[in-house]
């Protein structure tokens, strides 16, 4: 079956990419990864506050002609260099995953301010990715601050992003906009090739016993993806730029659900961590059977034949629908 798909102008074997986690950290993890069949990787985020940090630091030693201590600077957790090296090292991490692999690497920044950090994507098309996903991860908590000026910062960054550098540029947003369909088409017009739908934000919990507030990630499961499948059904054919798909992606039904809808690329993360790297050769082999049985003779004549523009019933992604639904549950029960 030919399940090759086009995503950020690059040609892939297959629609399948481990999304940034850990497990796109160390060389062997990503060998693993592409010997399991996927068809491009995305290493963890290096994130804004650690380049801020590190240029702070540099910048005091020149000061003072000395070393200041990495908690000396507020909002930078030293133990962060576990999950992706730190900033300097990332660029090494970088360089080893493009010179081990032969399928595309593509790096990961991750932030929400327009600032001097956003010029650490130039050296990082400089030591070789392929292509650069910017994941803007944002909790809009400020009380005083409006929506609209919040999208302003959003697309001030890509544009920041995009003028820095040449090779194809992804952004990964989570779905809380008052018009995502909108906020979509202005991040394309802002410059990015393609939408990574949708950053995941981890969600604090309230521990009871201990009274005490857990900033901990739980792993996704496949009810998740409807949010997807929603907005990928509604956008495909309606931007210029590519569709990548996030959260809830664990099997091959998933992974043609949203191909349906009109997704280019699915991610994995959760379910890599779950089921382990081979975990994508059993979802190709399904995705393949699949399209065989029905007699189609690639993925691509299978994208978006359920987008909302292509689907017979249209209003399923809308409001007309959820009447609809309730109409049908309330006969069930
Ligand atoms: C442990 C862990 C670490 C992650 N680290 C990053 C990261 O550094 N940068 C990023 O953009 N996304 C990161 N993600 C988010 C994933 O790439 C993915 O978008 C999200 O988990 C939803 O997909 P899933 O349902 O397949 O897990 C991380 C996810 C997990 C579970």
């Amino acid at each position: 079956m030919n399940l090759t798909t086009r995503y950020l102008g690059l040609e892939l074997a297959n629609p399948i990419i481990a999304s940034s986690s850990p497990l796109t950290r160390t060389v062997e993890s990503l060998q693993q990864l592409e010997a399991a069949g996927a068809a491009a990787v995305v290493l963890p985020s290096l994130f804004e506050e650690q380049i801020e940090h590190e240029a702070m630091a540099a910048h005091e030693a020149m000061i003072y002609g000395s070393e200041i201590s990495a908690e000396s600077v507020g909002g930078y957790f030293p133990q962060m260099d576990a999950y992706n090296t730190g900033a300097t090292d990332y660029l090494d991490k970088l360089r080893a995953a493009r010179q081990a692999l032969t399928i595309p690497v593509i790096a990961s920044l991750n932030g929400d301010s327009a600032g001097g950090w956003t010029l650490y994507a130039r050296i990082i098309e400089d030591a070789g990715a392929d292509a650069l996903e910017l994941n803007i991860y944002r909790v809009a908590g400020e009380i005083d601050y409006p929506g609209a000026h919040i999208e302003e910062d959003y697309l001030r960054l890509v544009t920041r992003v995009r003028e820095a550098v040449s090779i194809p540029l992804a952004v990964k947003v989570g779905p809380y906009f008052s018009s995502m369909a909108n906020m979509a088409k202005k991040l394309v017009d802002a410059g990015a090739d393609g939408l990574v739908l949708f950053n995941r934000f981890y969600q604090p919990d309230i521990l009871l016993d201990t009274l005490t507030v857990e900033p901990n990630v739980v792993l996704s499961t496949s009810s998740e993806l409807r949010l997807v499948l929603r907005w990928m059904a509604i956008l495909h054919g309606r931007i210029d730029a590519s569709l990548g798909a996030t959260t809830g992606v664990h099997t091959a039904e998933d992974v043609l659900k949203l191909v349906l809808a009109g997704a280019d690329t699915t991610m994995m993360a959760s379910a890599l961590l779950k089921n382990g790297p081979g975990h994508i050769s059993v979802v190709l082999e399904g995705v393949g059977n699949w399209l065989d049985e029905r007699g189609y003779e690639s993925l691509d004549q299978a994208r978006g034949s359920l987008s909302q523009q292509s689907s017979p019933n249209p209003s399923a992604f809308e409001r007309s629908n959820y009447m609809h639904a309730l109409i049908d549950y309330s006969s069930k029960h």
